[in-house]
């Protein structure tokens, strides 16, 4: 009866996001796209004080250094909050919103990965809505008000943040883990400059590509999928097969450092109307919990999950498989899908990624798998709805031995 009203639910959304008008942010991909930022903000966007939000580890290897020189030297007053903690806290926001507000600050650059991002877009949806708190506006439409323009500057090739009408915040008291959905939250630019995400050490590169492979896969294999979706999806996780273990080995190779941005974008893309799922339910309560960092939590999972959907992701993972080009057109579903979750456990040993997550305390898992059920119901629209049992089976499964 439960997961009759859950798929109801689903039906219900899915009318009303396509009656919703998506506004993706415009997209300036190239070398040195940075110094284009300033422009933006002055002639685009007629601004002249800029909030930048980022992190210590970025400031520390001067990523933004050249933007921001160039932003100065254009005439734009900006003022930097490199506090935002991996895993982005309410304390977080509330301290750059009141730098925000010192400042009187008109736009936000948002510098980093997911992590800066979603801080950014929390601060920009409390400008918005001031009486509101965080907690308010957790779930689907909380903000429904026009936030502060927002451009995003991914320096990760995973979230998708930069194209995503969520953020993602961390209430490290209640160790809970939520979004913040809504239309208001995309940002107005998303600038893809591979030599970004040149710095970024091997096992962020890994982690964060499984997240994007995993939006692209829980997006396709989701009951709310359409055909931009799908083919968003599909081209997101081909060319992540293709490039991930490129630039894993690779640290330099620009070409496939662009490609992984790409991909990352589609996968958002997709995600954002066609919802992730189970995985993800799973590794938001870990990150709350642990801080497990979201694409490792993400990598473990998944082939974990995708099996245990069983025959309910058959088909579709079978036409990834094909996609792929991982199997022989005579395979029978049940044989490309175990094929396509293999070729998965596959790359994340390429990438050295472990099968199992540490720091997992017994007594916390059925509090986990609460917070997991309650995230994914009734919004996700899974193509198996689990119980606080599956979840428990599932978070102890990948639970390594202390
Ligand atoms: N809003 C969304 O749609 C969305 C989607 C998925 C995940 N998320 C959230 O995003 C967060 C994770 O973001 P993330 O995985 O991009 O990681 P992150 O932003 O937390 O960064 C991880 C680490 O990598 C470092 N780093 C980032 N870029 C670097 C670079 N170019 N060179 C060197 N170091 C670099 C950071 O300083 C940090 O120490 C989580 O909170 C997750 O829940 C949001
Ligand atoms: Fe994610």
């Amino acid at each position: 009866m439960l997961k009759l009203y859950y798929r109801l639910y689903q039906f219900a959304f899915r009318i009303i996001v396509a009656l919703i008008p998506y506004h993706f942010p415009q997209v300036i991909a190239k070398e040195n796209a940075t110094l284009e930022v300033a422009a933006v903000v002055l002639h685009r966007l007629k601004r002249s004080r800029v909030l930048l939000v980022t992190d210590a580890q970025l400031t520390k290897l001067n990523l933004y250094g050249p933007m921001l020189e160039h932003l100065r030297a254009e005439g734009v007053q900006v003022t930097v909050f490199d506090k935002t903690h991996v895993n982005p806290t309410i304390e977080n926001i509330e301290e750059a919103l009141t730098i925000y507000h010192q400042n009187k600050c008109q736009a936000i650059i948002a510098f980093g990965g997911g992590s800066p991002i979603d801080c950014a877009k929390g601060v920009a949806a409390r400008v918005a809505r001031p009486r509101k708190s965080l907690r308010q506006m957790k779930g689907v439409l909380g903000v429904l008000r026009k936030i502060p323009p927002v451009i995003a500057v991914p320096t990760t090739s995973g979230t998708g943040s930069e194209t995503t009408l969520a953020a993602v915040i961390t209430n490290h008291h209640t160790h809970e883990k939520y979004a913040i959905s809504d239309p208001a939250l995309f940002p107005l630019y998303a600038i893809l400059d591979p030599l970004l995400t040149k710095s970024t050490p091997a096992h962020i590169t890994a982690t964060t590509g499984m997240d994007a492979m995993t939006h692209a896969i829980e997006a396709f294999i989701g009951q709310s999928n359409t055909k931009e979706t799908r083919s968003l999806a599909i081209k997101a996780v081909q060319t992540i097969f293709e490039h991930l273990p490129r630039v894993h080995r690779d640290p330099s190779d620009l070409q496939s450092r662009a490609h992984m941005q790409h991909a990352a974008f589609w996968a958002g893309k997709a995600f954002t109307v066609a919802y992730v799922g189970n995985v993800h339910a799973i590794a938001h309560t870990m990150g709350g919990f642990y801080n497990t960092p979201h694409g490792l939590a993400n990598a473990v999972l998944l082939p974990k999950v995708l099996r245990y959907y069983g025959q309910a992701v058959h088909q579709s993972l079978a036409e990834l498989s094909d996609v792929v080009g991982l199997t022989k057109p005579h395979l029978s579903h049940a044989e490309k899908a175990q094929t396509f979750i293999t070729a998965i456990e596959q790359l994340n040993l390429t990438l050295q990624i472990s099968t199992r997550i540490s720091g997992i305390q017994d007594e916390d898992i059925p509090k986990m798998a609460r917070n997991a059920y309650a995230e994914a119901n009734p919004l996700y629209p899974v193509p198996v709805i689990f119980t606080h049992r599956d979840f428990e089976a599932i978070i102890h499964s990948v639970r390594a031995e202390a």
